[in-house]
């Protein structure tokens, strides 16, 4: 039952890392978040995070090109074989056709469904953690880690992401409206779709989202 092949879909801040993270964490599935596998080639200054990394500054998404390639090669990988959860990818129609071709069926894709003055509340307030493998996230007030400023998993000092600035969350907030939510109608056409109301506590929407998927 947890050896899933999921996605999570939603607009930026709409909880789908902290989600798919406890979600992963339990089912022992990886989870797949193409937004930290970008960050974390943006730090190691790879020709591929330095590609990115205007894109990403901006709010824009990352061309389809890049992002499909990256995910394409995670997924050949070991711990990927029983299940996962793509966190943040598909973003277009584009990406979803190509994961369709790679040979990849979903076995669900969970819509997280936020109002836009929640999610920049969120972002508004968001601490992230920059250790590679951990990219757990809190909230100032309402996630806060145990001791602030530092991440309850790894012990990692967090940061302020650059795209949480409030010019590159209106264009993200734009992104997502115009190539990401279409992806809505394209799942829940092919049957795939789980609606899950994303407003509450992470643990009452953590509970929504297994409810969903088993
Ligand atoms: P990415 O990192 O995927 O960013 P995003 O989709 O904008 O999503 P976020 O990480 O901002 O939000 P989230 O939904 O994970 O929320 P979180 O759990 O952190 O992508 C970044 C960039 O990379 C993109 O803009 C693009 O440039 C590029 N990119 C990535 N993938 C791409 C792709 N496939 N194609 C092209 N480009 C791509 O929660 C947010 C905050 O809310 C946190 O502070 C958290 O603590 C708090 N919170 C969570 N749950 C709750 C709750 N229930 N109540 C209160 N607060 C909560």
């Amino acid at each position: 039952m947890s050896k899933r092949k999921l996605m999570f879909l939603g607009p930026p801040g709409a909880g789908k890392g902290t989600q798919a993270q406890r979600i992963a964490d339990d089912f022992g599935i990886p989870q797949i978040s193409t937004g930290d596998m970008l960050r974390e080639a943006r730090r190691k200054g790879t020709e591929l995070g330095n590609k990115a990394a205007a894109f990403m500054d901006a709010g824009d998404l990352v061309p389809d090109e890049v992002v499909i390639g990256i995910v394409a090669e995670r997924l050949q990988e070991d711990d990927a074989s029983h299940g996962f959860i793509l966190d943040g990818f598909p973003r277009t129609v584009a990406q979803a056709e190509a994961l369709a071709q790679m040979g990849v069926a979903l076995d669900g894709v969970v819509n997280i469904q936020v109002s836009e003055d929640e999610v920049i509340r969120r972002l508004g307030g968001r601490l992230s953690c920059p250790t590679s493998g951990c990219g757990a996230s809190y909230h100032k007030e309402f996630n806060p880690p145990a001791n602030e400023g530092v991440c309850d998993k790894c012990g990692a000092a967090l940061y302020v992401r650059d795209d949480d600035q409030p010019e590159a969350i209106r264009q993200r907030l734009e992104s997502y409206s115009a190539k990401t939510a279409p992806l809505v109608e394209f799942y829940d056409g092919r049957g795939k779709l789980l609606n899950v109301k994303g407003e509450g506590t992470p643990a009452q929407i953590e509970e929504r989202i297994r409810a969903a998927v088993s």
